[in-house]
């Protein structure tokens, strides 16, 4: 009988992130963000990670411990365990459970019963980073690849600002996807004045749309845009990465106009199960004003012109137009699913066109049991892993060729 012929990864594979599908079992290659350190109390905290119910604690040695959620004695809930005696104890008949998994005691059972020893509950590495909880899901769980460090958790130069965790309920895809296609900041924020930095309103204005090409990088891709900067020889650069799995780096920013980028924003996007994923994001920052983080958190979130709703408007989204994050939120929580929904492409799409393949062709590489791009290896444990995107401004580079977001190849930047 011939062999069964691999079926090939498509775009409609990639929303999917259980443990049985060709993404999910992508996903579980890397660490992924998991939960903010400083909100694991002395309580467990039940999470939902790749469609899998888990339950995250800090045992009373400090130790990490992620958990299935549901006990492996009839399935209670650990989300409501006690925390001590080296472990997490059910509350229903008392098993109780190291960091590990492993089972330590069956307080109901006959005295001396080993049965405990054939008992294990799943467990998976964890690992604090920035403030970060990390956890590892893949095959290897005893000896899982090193957790990047990733430059703005370990750079010590400056102040970092975690957000708390927000929660959304739609496909992670759309979100991430979002990060190339750089050609919808000038149009969907045109009315939020996108990034409000001083050059901003100016750099992304949609009768004059910026150029861009999508480059691929060691980590991933970035889409770079380009207009002319303030003196001949310049230009106002905008660099937006997307590192797999699923980061997304929104640039060092020169708010100012200064020569060196003084803020670095990080999007730490981790899938709760196919229709719900969180985010956490990570601003560093190396300026001096003292105020930096409640000025940048009340430009995110702060109260935007948003119009009144008309009092007949009986859309889910009202007056979301003046709120960056809004807009978005309403755009990718309509698309619908990658792969059921119809789409045509145009050559603005270029950004997540290289996107979706890259992420196909990573996918195909651990179905063929090989290493993704951004899995470290053991040798790599130690390197920095800078995102290296900009934005602001920088000299000229004459002999770039970029693509402009209508599709027209410009040949030598205008000056
Ligand atoms: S269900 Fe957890 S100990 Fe019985
Ligand atoms: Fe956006």
């Amino acid at each position: 009988m011939a062999a069964k012929r691999k079926r090939k990864v498509t775009d409609a594979d990639l929303p999917y992130v259980g443990p049985e599908t060709a993404a999910g079992q992508w996903l579980r290659r890397y660490w992924l963000a998991i939960w903010r350190a400083e909100d694991l109390k002395d309580i467990p905290q039940g999470i939902k990670v790749l469609g899998e119910e888990l339950v995250l604690f800090r045992d009373d040695k400090g130790r990490l411990g992620l958990l299935g959620m549901h006990c492996a004695h009839r399935g209670s809930s650990l989300e409501y365990g006690d925390i001590g005696n080296g472990g997490i104890r059910c509350p229903y008949h008392g098993w109780l459970y190291d960091v590990r998994g492993n089972c330590l005691e069956q307080p109901a059972e006959p005295r001396g019963s080993a049965f405990h020893k054939k008992v294990k509950q799943p467990s998976y590495p964890v690992q604090e980073l920035g403030g970060l909880i990390f956890a590892y899901m893949g095959p290897d769980r005893d000896r899982p690849p090193p957790l990047p460090r990733y430059a703005p958790l370990v750079r010590e130069d400056g102040v970092r600002y975690l957000e708390p965790i927000r929660f959304y309920d739609y496909n992670w895809f759309n979100f991430f996807e979002n990060a190339p296609d750089v050609a919808h900041l000038s149009i969907l924020h045109r009315y939020s004045g996108y990034g409000k930095q001083t050059w901003g309103n100016n750099f992304f204005d949609y009768r004059d749309i910026p150029p861009f090409e999508a480059v691929a990088t060691e980590y991933g891709m970035k889409a770079v845009s380009r207009k002319p900067g303030p003196t001949p020889d310049s230009e106002y650069v905008h660099e937006l990465g997307a590192l797999l799995p699923s980061i997304i780096h929104l640039g060092s920013v020169n708010d100012q106009g200064r020569e060196e980028p003084d803020n670095e924003h990080t999007i730490f996007l981790t899938p709760n199960d196919d229709e719900r994923f969180m985010l956490f994001s990570v601003d560093y920052y190396t300026g001096s004003d003292a105020k930096f983080f409640e000025k940048i958190m009340a430009r995110r979130y702060g109260p935007s012109q948003k119009e009144e709703p008309k009092p007949y408007d009986r859309r889910k989204y009202k007056s979301f137009r003046g709120s960056i994050l809004m807009e978005d939120i309403m755009t990718q929580s309509t698309q619908g699913l990658l792969g059921r929904r119809e789409e045509r492409l145009g050559s603005s799409d270029r950004g997540v066109i290289m996107l979706r393949r890259m992420v196909r062709e990573e996918i195909e590489t651990v179905l063929k049991k090989g290493r993704p791009k951004g899995v470290l290896t053991k040798d790599q444990a130690t390197r920095i892993i800078d995102f290296s995107c900009f934005t602001g401004i920088q000299r000229k580079q004459l002999h770039s060729t970029v693509a402009s977001a209508s599709g027209h190849v410009s040949g030598k930047l205008r000056s």
